[in-house]
């Protein structure tokens, strides 16, 4: 798939909580989107501030091809993150776009209970992808964790396209516990599963569908600098020998990884 930079236009940065902005932008001199898939992520370029040379990776959190935006949601967490919370609307920003792979979007034909499973900001790529499998006549269930519920976000957003069951580490929100625990998980009825977040979680996440033997789909977040394959910062062991996540990834199934599951 082709690659673009270009340069947006920040329409909305609003912070959500005490650490994650949802950035809304828009592409400059009314460009036109090419196609985005779930899952595919973007680089960022942070402007003015010492010690932040690479982009920052974030993934698509949400395509409004109506309106020509795309909508990330950021945790922040070190010096790139934080300077892009601080960013005006108004302001321009230089995004390669889109990169990586995407997640597997079943045949329309299919009856299939998919299951998208986020922990923390791994929640970002389940939006997309929750409104593409609406969109395609599924009816997708979330089920999103996080430490705390203030520290969970755009649930508004996510409930316009599914059931939303919610966990936190402190039961301020939903059932208390991890999203792997939840009670829905019980029967293991899903057919298929997709999930973001940190990799404990995902590795919990694989071992019960490999438990249940439900197709599985992960999305990496390794670190990384160049994000089209040259640096080999990214690389991740697969079947198939050291893979690069920017180029080959970031959504692998699980099958295709080597974790001890
Ligand atoms: C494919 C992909 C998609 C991503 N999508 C999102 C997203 O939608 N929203 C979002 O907020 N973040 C996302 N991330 C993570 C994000 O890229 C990092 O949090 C960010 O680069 C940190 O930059 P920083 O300068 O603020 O922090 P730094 O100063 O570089 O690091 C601060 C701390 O964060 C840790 N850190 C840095 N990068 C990562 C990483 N990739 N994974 C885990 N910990 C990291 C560092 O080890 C350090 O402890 C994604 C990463 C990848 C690879
Ligand atoms: S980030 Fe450079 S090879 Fe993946």
């Amino acid at each position: 798939m082709k690659k673009n930079i270009a340069d947006w236009t920040i329409i909305e940065n609003s912070l959500q909580n005490n650490n994650h902005c949802l950035m809304k932008v828009k592409l400059e001199n009314n460009g036109t989107l090419p196609t985005i898939l779930p899952g595919q992520f973007v680089q960022i370029k942070v402007d003015n501030v010492e010690d932040v040379f690479l982009r920052r990776p974030i993934s698509v959190h949400f395509v409004d091809y109506k309106n020509n935006e795309l909508w990330l949601l950021i945790q922040l967490v070190g010096k790139g993150t934080n300077k892009l919370a601080e960013y005006k609307v108004g302001d321009k920003i230089n995004i390669v776009y889109p990169l990586g792979n995407g997640f597997t979007i079943p045949e329309s034909s299919e009856p299939k209970k998919l299951l998208l499973i986020g922990g923390g900001v791994g929640i970002a790529p389940l939006l997309y992808l929750g409104a593409t499998l609406k969109e395609k006549g599924f009816k997708p269930v979330f089920l999103l964790g996080a430490r705390s519920g203030k520290d969970l976000t755009q649930l508004e957003e996510f409930k316009k396209y599914g059931e939303v069951l919610i966990t936190t580490e402190d039961g301020s929100l939903g059932e208390k516990g991890f999203v792997t625990n939840h009670s829905s998980l019980l029967c293991g009825d899903a057919d298929f599963i997709y999930t973001c977040g940190p990799k404990p979680m995902m590795v919990s996440v694989a071992r019960y569908a490999k438990e249940y033997n439900i197709d599985c789909e992960v999305s990496l977040e390794n670190h990384m600098a160049c994000g089209i394959g040259a640096c080999l910062c990214c690389v991740e062991k697969t079947t198939k020998g050291n893979t690069c996540v920017c180029t080959e990834g970031p959504v692998f199934n699980i099958n295709k990884l080597t974790w001890q599951i």
